[in-house]
């Protein structure tokens, strides 16, 4: 079975038939699935769908999109949140220097305070980081935050190997199915078995061949094919030791044998 460790079942591309992909996840050979929230509304609904689903958890936070117009009451929210028995961590959350706004000081701000509150509930963070691989890093290290993930990993071998050194787990996406994916391939091979997540986060980044399309979980089966290749393994091995992967450091030790 298949644990995909990252997908947004929350957004609106799945309202017209999200209850269907829900219900197929299994027979599709989706064990399970972590569903993450970006903002408040999706991260309640993310709690929402993981509460009427069994094999479906949550990851509550706000996305460094939210930078602009969060505020104080929000992170309540999400502190309540995690309290939640489906809540499994606190994501995602970090940095996007990708696009101009919102400016890097507000989502430094935002970040930092998600820092703090992972640090107070002593919570597993889920790290989105784009183009802004050195600001993660040195943030991670000054709240000693170290149990979670860097999600849709996209720094180079080398940041791969420190962010294994602090105790962090790598997800991959269909990024490594890309033909231009040279440094996610590098990176994976740098990145121990034990420590590699696979994830769609869907529904984007829809991996070869079905790249354009909307992602959906049962899709993550392609990114485990990728991993097994560049590890040399089988497939089944690659699936097995992801799955697992996903239950260690989410605490999911009950579903292990699903
Ligand atoms: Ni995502």
């Amino acid at each position: 079975m298949l644990f995909d460790s990252h997908a947004h079942l929350n957004d609106a591309r799945f309202n017209i038939d999200r209850r269907y992909v829900l219900n197929a996840l299994e027979k599709n050979g989706v064990g399970a699935v972590i569903c993450a929230g970006y903002d408040i509304e999706s991260s309640e609904f993310a709690l929402k769908i993981a509460n009427e689903n069994k094999n479906v958890y949550a990851v509550c936070g706000l996305h460094p999109d939210a930078a602009d117009d969060f505020c104080e009451a929000d992170i309540d929210k999400i502190r309540l949140m995690l309290n939640d028995k489906k809540c499994v961590g606190l994501g995602e959350i970090g940095l996007d220097y990708y696009y101009e706004t919102p400016s890097r000081e507000k989502q430094l701000i935002l970040f930092e305070k998600q820092l703090q509150l992972a640090k107070d509930t002593n919570s597993k963070i889920v790290i989105h980081d784009r183009d802004a691989h050195e600001d993660c890093i040195k943030l991670v290290k000054k709240y000693g935050v170290t149990a979670g993930v860097f999600h849709c990993f996209s720094g180079s071998s080398e940041m791969a190997k420190e962010v294994v050194k602090l105790g962090f787990y790598v997800s991959f996406s269909g990024v490594l199915t890309f033909k231009n994916a040279r440094k996610a391939v590098e990176a994976a091979q740098v990145v121990p078995l034990d420590r590699i997540l696979i994830e769609t986060d869907c529904p984007y980044l829809a991996p070869v061949p079905f790249r354009g399309r909307r992602n959906e979980p049962r899709f993550v089966a392609k990114v485990a094919e990728k991993i097994a290749e560049i590890k040399g393994i089988s497939e089944s091995e690659a699936e097995k030791i992801t799955f697992e992967n996903t239950c260690e450091l989410y605490g999911l030790e009950g579903i292990k044998n699903a």
